[in-house]
């Protein structure tokens, strides 16, 4: 069986003590850490940028997991390169040369992700399938956490998961939005290899620990 990798969503955790928060995440056992840039155009909220990525770099070990919902990412690439960003993903429907982009991205030494809103065909990604290192399913239409998980995404992963094995494809295949332990069993079985989780890691009364725990659980491994 794969690894499944857990993706603590920083959009849930407390800013004012964000590095703080970081590491007690990494010291229950998360993988990665998915840091949501919004610009307030693409998406309805405003959210953090460049600096936030190269301020958490030396905090954490852990790969830093940038996804961008900005219009004209390609503005934006090299700097977020240069603050330390493992992986970059851009949504789909910001980029209009998306090809380029995925170049630009992996040129600057950086992993490259495409991901694409809820309503986006599934077919706008068959050609860059190859060339990607990730692929992210977003579960929720972007732009806020705590959102409920769309059901119909399952059906997603398991016809992107088909299309991924059919190119023989090693790329990650994460799932994004309202994910948690009550649905994160199905979105692994359904072809997830990385599950993002905000509310479900940094919200609640629960301890990051506990929470993460939780996950682990829900998952089996
Ligand atoms: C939504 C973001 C998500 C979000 C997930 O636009 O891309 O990463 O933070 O948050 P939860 O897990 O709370 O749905
Ligand atoms: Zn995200």
């Amino acid at each position: 069986m794969a690894a499944v990798r857990i993706a603590p969503s920083i959009l849930a955790a407390d800013f004012a003590r964000l590095g703080a928060h970081v590491l007690e995440a990494e010291a229950a056992g998360a993988d990665w850490v998915h840091v949501d840039v919004m610009d307030g155009h693409f998406v309805p909220n405003l959210t953090v940028g460049p600096l936030v990525v190269r301020a958490l770099r030396p905090v954490t070990r852990l790969p830093l997991d940038v996804h961008l919902m900005i219009e004209q990412p390609e503005r934006s690439i090299a700097e977020f390169a240069r603050a330390g960003a493992d992986y970059l993903t851009v949504q789909v429907e910001t980029c209009p040369h998306l090809h380029r982009t995925v170049q630009l991205i992996q040129e600057q030494g950086v992993k490259a992700g495409v991901t694409l809103n809820p309503a986006t065909s599934l077919e706008t990604l068959r050609e860059i399938l190859p060339e990607v290192d990730l692929v992210l399913v977003m579960s929720v239409n972007p732009g806020f956490g705590g959102q409920a998980y769309i059901p119909a995404s399952t059906a997603r992963i398991r016809r992107l998961r088909a299309l991924l094995d059919e190119l023989g494809s090693t790329a990650e295949l994460e799932v994004d939005g309202g994910v948690g332990p009550g649905n994160a069993r199905e979105i692994v079985a359904a072809g997830a290899t990385v599950l993002v989780a905000g509310s479900a890691v940094f919200g609640g009364s629960r301890t990051v620990a506990e929470n993460l725990a939780a996950l682990r659980a829900a998952i089996g491994r």
